[in-house]
């Protein structure tokens, strides 16, 4: 190891970092891994810049913490030069010696073809879960603050909020709390299906029905049926069927009766997707369809005048992809369609709105829809990629628990209000059950208890998953004890508090956090401070499953320690001895517990 020069005093603060140079804020071991890397490969290599830095953390098992394979990339490259290394494990013998000697790091090491591990110093360790411990888990605030648009849930009114809807609200709700955690500025928005082919319908239907809808208060209040009436009439009679077509082209044309009738039918809808998202906690700004309709005119000839639009039998279609169906941007009665609004809302977000991201977490079924919107988007100059991330967050499909499309018996999509409904009596008959088993009288706060052992279930069952897989849903299997779910999450958390509620009085003054070197108190911190990389990691690959996977490990590895080290001994009901340094590290554990369900919309009980 070689140590620095006077002209690197700057980056020696950063070489080994100390709590002024953290500030009470989370310090991710992964990237200062990089820099150490990235150090050394600039020494070795002093002549050629730009040369790949490739650090990943160790798996659990392996001895080390993080591994360098840049050695096997970089030797390629250099191999031509005068004095070269002969191979990837020369390259890297020269990247150890060049490495910077820093105190935190205890170990370095080549393994296979020229692989490099290194390990970080319990001292150092101890020192970053002390800092959680006292300041929290506070990420610093981004150099570039984004601007980002994340459109979810996005249910279409008058139709109930089915599954799809469900996991594009559970994802979205995870991306913006992360982004929002990053200290970002997030925009939460449902872009709600108001403005399409089905209003006509229930307009026509509404104003044969009930005509005076505009003083008395029509009993629409189960659209879903209204719905189903409307459409059989849609399908059976042809003159209905016309006039419905012109009912959305006298809605999009703003006539003042029809507005009056497409609001009702609105805020009907709304309170019922409201019931939903109070239930799941999620907080979401509706800028519908309809909103963008005061910019569809003006868009439509925005895209004539640059000459991107082809007209065929009176519909205005716009080509953009070899191969690939065009956009319909305006039908041949004049009305507009979900391309229209989907065109206008992105041109919106980023040029009004000023966003340097826009996510659509929508279902994979809709890739091509927005392969093209963000085609069309960039033909028109609007969306430029060098500048700005506009991606669709596609997720995979939900089957019942045999593996079929999920359907209710009589072969209807599953409604999100009785999936829901039906979950927390599941959480409460096994809360039942267990509770006969064990012969203790039950609690009297219940039912508020079973609602979020049901909720954050569902939450964590979705979350879980690659969010590009289609996955499985059963009651029982996300509600059990066993396995990778929220309850066996919140239950380790449950005793992880318990531990400080029992050692009650030494809960104030602590000394600073030091050693601890029982190998399972090492793995939990170890576990416990890949937070910040994990975290990080979702900003790049907007998969929330590796904060879950992450917390699952988290959980195991804390489940081992409680086995493996005493914090608390209590004799006869007293506490007689506390480990304060375990006691400290519990609590610094309960920290990033906490703030993992926070992210992931999940809501903690203090027992279960
Ligand atoms: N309402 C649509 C549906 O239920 C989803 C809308 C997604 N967002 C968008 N900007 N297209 O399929």
């Amino acid at each position: 190891m070689e140590t620095l020069n006077g002209s690197e005093i700057q980056r020696e603060i950063l070489l080994n970092p100390n709590e002024s140079c953290w500030g009470g804020y989370l310090f991710d071991l992964c990237a200062y891994s990089k820099t150490l890397f990235k150090v050394a490969i600039e020494r070795s290599f002093p002549q050629l810049q730009g040369l790949p830095v490739s650090v990943q953390p160790c798996s659990q098992n392996f001895k080390a913490d993080y591994q360098c394979q840049s050695a096997l990339s970089i030797f390629p490259l250099v191999k031509s030069q005068p004095g070269a290394p002969k191979s990837p494990q020369e390259v890297a013998e020269l990247l150890i010696e060049h490495f910077p000697s820093v105190s935190a790091v205890s170990d370095i090491g080549l393994t296979g073809p020229g692989f490099i591990n290194i390990t970080f110093s319990p001292d150092f360790l101890c020192k970053l879960m002390d800092n959680i411990y006292r300041n929290g888990a506070v990420f610093p605030k981004p150099s570039h603050k984004k601007r980002i648009v994340i459109d979810f849930s996005s249910p279409n009114i008058a139709k109930q909020m089915h599954v799809g809807h469900l996991r594009s609200t559970i994802i979205g709700d995870t991306l913006s709390r992360v982004f929002e955690y990053l200290g970002h500025e997030v925009f939460r928005l449902n872009h709600v299906g108001d403005w399409g082919t089905q209003f006509g319908m229930l307009i026509c239907h509404l104003e044969d029905k009930f005509p005076d809808f505009a003083t008395e208060s029509p009993a629409i209040g189960d659209l879903q049926v209204f719905y189903q009436e409307s459409k059989k009439r849609f399908d059976e009679d042809e003159g209905f069927r016309k006039r419905a077509y012109k009912g959305v082209v006298t809605l999009q044309n703003g006539d003042p009766t029809v507005t009056r009738a497409w609001k009702l039918i609105c805020d009907v809808s709304r309170a019922e997707f409201q019931r939903i998202y109070d239930k799941l906690d999620i907080n979401i700004e509706e800028k519908g369809e309809s909103f963008y309709q005061q910019f569809m005119p003006s868009m439509v000839q925005y895209l004539e005048s640059k000459g991107l639009l082809t007209i065929e039998n009176g519909r205005k279609l716009m080509y953009c992809m070899e191969g690939k169906p065009p956009l319909t941007v305006q039908k041949s009665d004049g009305g507009f369609t979900y391309d229209t609004s989907d065109l206008a809302a992105l041109r919106y977000r980023l040029i009004d709105m000023k966003a340097d991201w826009v996510l659509y977490v929508v279902d994979a079924g809709q890739s091509l829809h927005f392969e093209l919107i963000f085609e069309a988007a960039k033909l028109a100059g609007i969306l430029d990629p060098t500048k700005h991330r506009v991606e669709h967050v596609a997720f995979g499909v939900v089957h019942d628990a045999s593996g079929k499309k999920f359907k209710t018996r009589s072969g209807e999509t599953v409604k999100l209000q009785d999936l829901l409904d039906k979950a927390v009596q599941h959480a409460a008959t096994i809360a039942e059950e267990k509770r006969a088993e064990s012969h203790e009288p039950g609690s009297s706060d219940v039912s508020g208890k079973h609602e979020v052992i049901a909720y954050s279930a569902i939450k964590y069952a979705d979350l879980k998953n690659r969010r590009t897989a289609d996955y499985s849903f059963s009651f029982e299997r996300m509600m059990s004890l066993k396995g990778d779910t929220a309850a066996r999450l919140l239950y380790s958390y449950a005793r992880i508090v318990s531990i400080s509620k029992k050692a009650g009085e030494f809960l104030s003054g602590r000394p600073p956090l030091e050693k601890l070197y029982h190998p399972s108190e090492i793995k939990l911190i170890k576990q416990t401070l890949r937070f910040p990389e994990v975290v990080r990691a979702i900003e790049k690959d907007l998969m929330p499953h590796g904060l879950c996977s992450f917390l699952y490990n988290l959980s195991d590895t804390f489940n081992i320690f409680y086995r493996d080290c005493k914090c608390v001994e209590v004799q006869e009901g007293t506490v007689i001895k506390v480990n304060i340094n375990r006691l400290t590290l519990c609590d610094a554990v309960a920290i990033i517990f906490r703030q993992c369900f926070y992210l992931l919309g999940l809501k903690t009980v203090d027992s279960m």
